[in-house]
């Protein structure tokens, strides 16, 4: 049994009270391995932003849950050394059972999501309430997030083909039945790099997919039902053309790729949307300058001299993010 304390984490409340009141967004960046890791660490440092380290179910198959809380350990040591000592918090990203909640909670992680959204509603909330029971019971309170509604596209192991919004007149009956401490909600975002059907779309004067409008007269209505309460949305990253764009160049194929604008991202942020989760505009940035370095130096094979620019590319995606989206710049 380790307490997130023990590793030097804080949990998400004090995170997000500030952030509602502040007007911004903690970045939520899933990381998979080291690069990932020190990248998250030092855009945050750099721009002092306090960080949510996610670990989805596939991070967990991938790299092992015991490396990864060491490795978020070591991120707490890492950011000291490079200057700033930046909140961080452990999260398990769409956890889908009680059981694999309780292991991260009983090894260390500061937060969990329990992703109950693909469930009957009556089963969603007793599903949450037990393990909001369990992590608030802790010696060192454990932070829950719920959700309600459910965004297309692949969740890790729950995938939904279709979307439905989340139904505002559920918020309250859901948030105070189950105590959760966080609520993500589905608006419009999905997972993944092509959030959007081509027909869904307009397209610019360059043949560029512009996506649907965000659904912010649910955001809105939901923060009336539950004025201040800290709201979470999934599938945020943007997909920026500029990354597709290299892919393709270098021998990748991308078709349709559409992400969420910043421009809408920053709205949200600036609401009561406190934690914005970020995870395929990492995988396309390191792609892209992997597929570069591949083609642009055909006889390197030292991983390190294509996984460095890679790492550099991807701190300078989330230092802009935290500086010129979330909003999150300067707030630890
Ligand atoms: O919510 C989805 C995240 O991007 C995690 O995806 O299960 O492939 O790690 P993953
Ligand atoms: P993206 O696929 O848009 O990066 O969303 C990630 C996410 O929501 C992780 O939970
Ligand atoms: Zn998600």
């Amino acid at each position: 049994m380790t307490s997130y304390k023990e590793l030097g984490l804080v949990n998400t409340k004090d995170l997000f009270k500030k952030a509602v009141s502040g007007g911004y967004a903690i970045p939520a960046y899933n990381f998979n391995n080291m690069e990932q890791m020190q990248a998250i660490i030092q855009a945050c440092v750099e721009t002092k932003s306090p960080v949510i380290l996610q670990v989805s179910a596939g991070a967990r198959k991938y790299a092992n849950q015991n490396i990864l809380r060491n490795m978020a350990r070591g991120a707490v040591e890492y950011a000291i050394e490079l200057g700033h000592n930046i909140p961080i918090a452990l999260h398990l990203d769409h956890g889908d059972t009680f059981e694999i909640c309780k292991d991260c909670i009983e090894t260390g992680f500061s937060s969990v999501m329990i992703d109950g959204s693909h469930l009957p509603y009556e089963e969603n909330v007793a599903l949450t309430k037990k393990v909001c029971e369990f992590a608030h019971s802790q010696k060192d309170y454990v932070t829950v997030e719920g959700e309600l509604g459910v965004l297309a596209g692949v969740e890790d192991d729950v995938s939904s083909e279709h979307s439905h919004y989340t139904e505002p007149s559920e918020v309250v009956d859901f948030v105070s039945k189950t105590k959760v401490d966080s609520l993500a909600i589905s608006i419009g975002t999905s997972h993944g790099r092509a959030k959007f059907k081509p027909e869904q779309c307009t397209k610019d004067a360059n043949g560029i997919l512009i996506p649907p409008p965000l659904r912010f007269d649910i955001l809105e209505e939901i923060e009336k039902q539950i004025p201040g309460f800290p709201i979470v949305l999934h599938g945020s990253s943007s997909v920026p053309i500029e990354y597709v764009q290299i892919i393709e160049k270098f021998g990748g194929k991308l078709s349709d790729s559409v992400g969420i604008p910043e421009d809408q991202l920053r709205k949200a942020a600036k609401s009561a949307v406190c934690k914005i989760n970020i995870d395929s505009d990492g995988r396309l940035a390191m792609t892209a300058i992997i597929r570069q370095v591949f083609t642009q130096k055909p006889d390197e094979f030292d991983p390190r001299k294509y996984l460095g620019p890679a790492r550099d590319e991807l701190k300078k995606l989330y230092a802009h993010k935290n500086l010129n989206v979330l909003g999150s710049a300067g707030q630890a």
